[in-house]
C-alpha cells in the first residue's frame, strides 16, 4: 500500500495525533484495551480517509449541496445524502418521535476532516462506519425569550452607532485599500452565523451580532465607494439556521436576504465576499471545497501550537483525550486555498469579532 502523505498543516497534524493517541489508549487502558484486530481496522480505515482526503476527494461537493438544497425547497420529508462513498443515506426531517424530547428541528451536520479521522478511545469502531461528511442531525431551537420587532430596530441603531464610530470599524474600512483589492470586482458578500438579533439573553442581545450586521452593511458600502464593485450595489445574503422570522423581515428591511442551510453556500461565486465569524459548523472547509471567493474576512488562524494541542486529561481514573476539534478548524486545503490570497489581520480592540482576516484573491496572470 502507498504511503500516506500527511501534509503538514494543521488538520493533519490531528491525523498524526490519532496514532499517538491510540497509543495512549492502548497503554492507559490496559485491562480493557480493544483487540488488536479492531484497532488493526480502525487503523486501516483511517488511513483510507486520509488517502481520499490526500488525493482531493472533496467533502463537501457543490452538487452534493446544491441536491440536498433542491430536495429541502421541494419540501421532501425525507431527504437522500450519499455518504463519502457515494452509497445513499435517507434521512428524516421530521424530528423522529424518540427524540421529541430533546429536539425540535432538523440541522444539516458537516463533519469537518478532523471529525472524520477523530479517533474515540472509547468507541473505536465509529472509524469503521461509512464516512458521512454531510447528514443530517436533530436539535432544539434557542430558547431564549424574544424581543420585539421595535426592541430589535433600537438595538440595531444604538449599537449599529456604536460601530460605525469604533476604531474597529475604521480598521474594516481600511482594509480594502488598493492594490490588494485593484482587480477584484465583488458584487455579493454571504454571510455565515452572524447569529439571531431577536433573542435576549439575561435581558441582553448579542452586541456581536449587531455589529457583525452593520458591518456588513459597512463593507457592503465600501466595496461600492471604492467602486470595488464597478458601480453595482452589492447584494447581502445572510445565513444563520437561528435566525427566526423577525430577524428575516427585520434584516429584509435592511437590505440584507436571508437564505436557509445550505443555500448560501450556492450563491458564493467568484465575485462574492464570503463573511463568517465563529461559526458552528466547519465554513472554512465548505467553502474551500465549494467554491474560492473573490474574498474572504474570518477568523485568522489559530497558532500552530494552540490549534495542535492535543491535551490528556483525567477523569474517574481514566485518561482520555481532548483534541484540535473546533467547530470551524482549518485543514490543509484551507490552507491550500488561502495560499492564493492575501491577508491582513483586522484590529479588534472592540472585540466585536474575535481575530479576524479580510483576504483578497490574487489576480491570476
Ligand atoms: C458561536 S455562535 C457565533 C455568533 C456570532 N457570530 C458571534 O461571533 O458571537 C455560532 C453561530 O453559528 C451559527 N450556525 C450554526 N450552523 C450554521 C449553518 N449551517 N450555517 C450558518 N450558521 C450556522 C449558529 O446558529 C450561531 O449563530
Amino acid at each position: 500500500m502507498a504511503a500516506i502523505k500527511y501534509p503538514s498543516t494543521p488538520a493533519s497534524i490531528s491525523l498524526r495525533h490519532h496514532q499517538t493517541n491510540m497509543e495512549a489508549s492502548r497503554s492507559a487502558n490496559a485491562g480493557r484495551r480493544q483487540s488488536e484486530e479492531t484497532l488493526a481496522d480502525v487503523q486501516a480505515s483511517l488511513e483510507r480517509i486520509v488517502r481520499l482526503y490526500n488525493y482531493g476527494k472533496p467533502l463537501f461537493p457543490r452538487r452534493l449541496l446544491k441536491d440536498l438544497h433542491e430536495q429541502i425547497s421541494k419540501g421532501y420529508e425525507r431527504v437522500s445524502i450519499p455518504d463519502w462513498d457515494d452509497q445513499p443515506h435517507t434521512y428524516s426531517l421530521k424530528v423522529p418521535e424518540n427524540c421529541t424530547k430533546e429536539s425540535d428541528t432538523y440541522v444539516i451536520n458537516y463533519s469537518s476532516i478532523q471529525r472524520l479521522t477523530y479517533f474515540n478511545p472509547q468507541l473505536p469502531k465509529l472509524l469503521l462506519e461509512p464516512p458521512c461528511p454531510i447528514s443530517i442531525g436533530y436539535t432544539r431551537s434557542p430558547s431564549h425569550p424574544g424581543i420585539t420587532l421595535k426592541e430589535i430596530h433600537d438595538a440595531f441603531k444604538q449599537i449599529r452607532r456604536g460601530w460605525q464610530d469604533s476604531e474597529t470599524c475604521s480598521n474594516l474600512e481600511g482594509s480594502f485599500v488598493q492594490p490588494r483589492f485593484w482587480s477584484s470586482t465583488i458584487t455579493r458578500i454571504v454571510a455565515f452565523g452572524l447569529g439571531t438579533l431577536g433573542k435576549a439573553e439575561f435581558g441582553n442581545v448579542s452586541v456581536r451580532s449587531y455589529a457583525q450586521h452593520a458591518a456588513m452593511l459597512t463593507m457592503a458600502t465600501i466595496l461600492k465607494e471604492k467602486r470595488i464593485s464597478k458601480g453595482q450595489d452589492v447584494q447581502c445574503f445572510a445565513q444563520d439556521p437561528w435566525y427566526d422570522e423577525k430577524d428575516v423581515d427585520f434584516l429584509r428591511g435592511l437590505g440584507i436576504t436571508v437564505v436557509n442551510d445550505p443555500e448560501g453556500f450556492l450563491m458564493i461565486d467568484e465575485h462574492t465576499l464570503v463573511f463568517s465569524v465563529c461559526p458552528n459548523i466547519p465554513v472554512r472547509q465548505i467553502v474551500a471545497d465549494v467554491q474560492w471567493p473573490a474574498a474572504i474576512v474570518w477568523n485568522s488562524p489559530l497558532p500552530e501550537g494552540q490549534m495542535n494541542e492535543w491535551k490528556s486529561r483525567l477523569g474517574n481514573g481514566e485518561v482520555f483525550w481532548t483534541g484540535p476539534m473546533m467547530t470551524d478548524p482549518d485543514s490543509e486545503r484551507v490552507c491550500e486555498m488561502l495560499r492564493d490570497y492575501d491577508g491582513a489581520r483586522l484590529v479588534d480592540h472592540g472585540d466585536y469579532f474575535g481575530d479576524l482576516t479580510v483576504y483578497a484573491r490574487r489576480v491570476r496572470s
